[in-house]
């Protein structure tokens, strides 16, 4: 448990990830889950298709996602990596369904994103749910962001625009992978070249967290034009174009030609320069 923030920044220095910190009482991530499962029982609907809606910053359509990336315990532990100016850049919620298999190999998440500097973000891991080693929660490889990018590999067989299948075959140091064990509101933040996989959920619960990309300001996008949202603190760069902001509900039907536009940019970036999301 890193309880100072002395020892988070430490420990973020060091090893390139912190956890378990504490964002928020259980009972208020369980709230989370339940407007969630609420939206799936509704216009959402269950499944992989319906999970699509939920990849692409769900902030900019979701009520629920919109409180979360902005919420004050996340941002408190955000701030004290980047500092007080925070953008959100990209989001994805992903949900393990109980017994998925699905495996997400050694990668580097800033690998593809096309940030201009890496050390001034952060990915922040939100726990709804335990993650365990057993219902495939994320590994991470200490001290590999301090070693720069590693060559990915392309697999062919999974290439998709979202998640083309880019891999680190064999990492140094993957025997030493610690897995970010969490309780529902706790959450982790890792450096962009912190290498990371998960394996799959063997159990029979569902595993569900919500990934966030926080930037700050002075961070620009290397693809030219995309999108970001203020969270905290002030823009003095106008690197990004400005979205939308608040969901009023938890699918606003009047933001989804906002974040279709959003997604539009993205996908002329993605065409240059692709980014795996989880
Ligand atoms: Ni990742």
């Amino acid at each position: 448990m890193v309880e100072t923030t002395e020892s988070l920044n430490d420990a973020f220095a060091r090893d390139g990830f912190a956890f378990a910190l504490d964002a928020m009482p259980p009972a208020e991530a369980q709230t989370f889950r339940a407007r969630i499962e609420a939206l799936e029982r509704g216009p959402v609907g269950h499944g992989p298709a319906a999970q699509k809606l939920y990849r692409f910053k769900p902030h900019l359509l979701f009520r629920w996602a919109a409180e979360l990336v902005r919420h004050k315990g996340v941002l408190d532990a955000v701030e004290r990596v980047i500092g007080p100016d925070i953008m959100v850049w990209a989001a994805g919620l992903f949900i393990k369904e109980p017994h998925d298999p699905t495996v997400i190999k050694w990668h580097q998440d800033g690998y593809h994103m096309g940030l201009s500097d890496n050390d001034r973000a952060v990915r922040a891991w939100i726990a709804l749910t335990e993650t365990s080693v057993a219902n495939g929660t994320m590994h991470v490889i200490p001290g590999s962001h301090s070693k720069g990018f590693v060559t990915h590999a392309e697999d062919d067989s999974v290439r998709k625009l979202a998640l083309r299948g880019e891999h680190i075959a064999a990492p140094a140091g993957e025997a030493l992978a610690v897995p970010v064990r969490l309780r529902p509101g706790q959450m982790s933040l890792h450096h962009l070249k912190t290498i990371h996989g998960s394996p799959g959920n063997a159990t029979g619960q569902r595993r569900m967290t919500l990934a966030v990309s926080y930037i700050a300001p002075d961070v620009r996008p290397r693809s030219g034009r995309d999108t970001a949202t203020l969270v905290r603190g002030a823009d003095r760069h106008g690197h990004w174009l400005p979205e939308a902001g608040m969901p009023e509900a938890e699918f606003d039907q009047t933001c989804v030609a906002a974040h279709t536009a959003s997604m539009q940019i993205r996908l002329a970036a993605y065409l240059g320069a692709t980014m795996p999301e989880p």
